[in-house]
This record gives structure tokens, sequence and C-alpha cells, in this order.
């Protein structure tokens, strides 16, 4: 299936390069505009995009697979990410990965069967001083511990 903005995204594509010099520059925003939509980045997306930014692939697949914030794969409709840096660690973020995994039947990597939940380790969510983080789609939770993880959890709709 080939990869083009929709109607919306073209038009905040074509924004985004008026604001820089260089179309290579707005690779950055141009991926987070394409993950928007798509909700993940594939070869082909990145290939179309790459074309688009005057960028080899290889190049632009380089940046997608320095940031964790890009995905490569379909994810699920919530995205787990526990901070697996050191406070985190200390503070027992390793148990709630153990426990997640436990729960959900998935490896940190993977997406629940019913494609709710996609299971991730990052590394410093840039809030050390509240460990352990949980960071669920756009939204942080600070000093969680599997009893606040379990509440967070079953608001979720
Ligand atoms: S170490 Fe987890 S937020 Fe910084």
């Amino acid at each position: 299936m080939s990869f083009a903005f929709k109607a919306e995204q073209q038009k905040r594509f074509k924004a985004l390069l008026k604001q820089y010099p260089d179309k290579r520059s707005a690779a950055l925003p141009v991926l987070h505009l394409a993950q928007e939509q798509e909700g993940y980045l594939s070869t082909e997306i990145i290939e179309t995009l790459a074309g688009m930014l005057d960028i080899t692939p290889a190049s632009l697949m380089d940046t997608v697979s320095f940031y964790t914030m890009f995905h490569t794969k379909p994810r699920g409709k919530y995205l787990l990410q526990v901070c697996q840096t050191l406070s985190c660690s200390l503070a027992g973020a390793d148990q709630l990965v153990d426990h997640l995994e436990h729960k959900f039947h998935i490896q940190v990597g993977e997406t629940t069967e019913d494609g709710k939940f996609t299971l991730l380790k990052v590394e410093c969510l840039g809030s050390c001083g509240t460990a352990p983080v949980v960071q669920i789609n756009d939204d942080y939770y600070e000093r969680v511990s599997k009893e606040k993880l379990k509440r967070v959890l079953e608001k979720l709709p």
C-alpha cells in the first residue's frame, strides 16, 4: 500500500517545509506527522518521506532508529513506556516491566493480541525525581507502583 499524506497532513507538511531553509531539516517534524497519521513508520513510508525530503532512505532510517519515539511496527492503542534509566530502575521500574509482561502475556516490544497495549522500555523521561515513571501515550504517571498502575490501566477505555 502506497503512502501519501491525507489532506490535513498535506497542508501541515507544506507549512513545515516553509519553516526550514532546507527540506532535510524538516525530517523530525515530518516523521512525527507521518507517524501521527499512520500510527507507525513502515519501510515504505520512510522511503516515500525520504523522496519528499531529498534524503536517502538509509539516512532517514538512521534518524528513525535513533529516536525511541518513532515506531517501525504497528503498535497498540496504548503505548506503555516504562523508563529504564537509573533513578527509575532503582525505584522499581524493572518490577513494573515484569508485572506488565506477566499481566499481558507479552514481552517488551510486543503488543497484546487484542491490539490494546504495546510495552516498551525507554530511556530517561526527564522526571527522575518522581521515579519510577511510566508514559502512556502522551500522559506521564509518576511514582508508579503496581497498585497505581492497576488503577490507571483499569480507567483506560
Ligand atoms: S530516570 Fe526515569 S525519568 Fe529519569
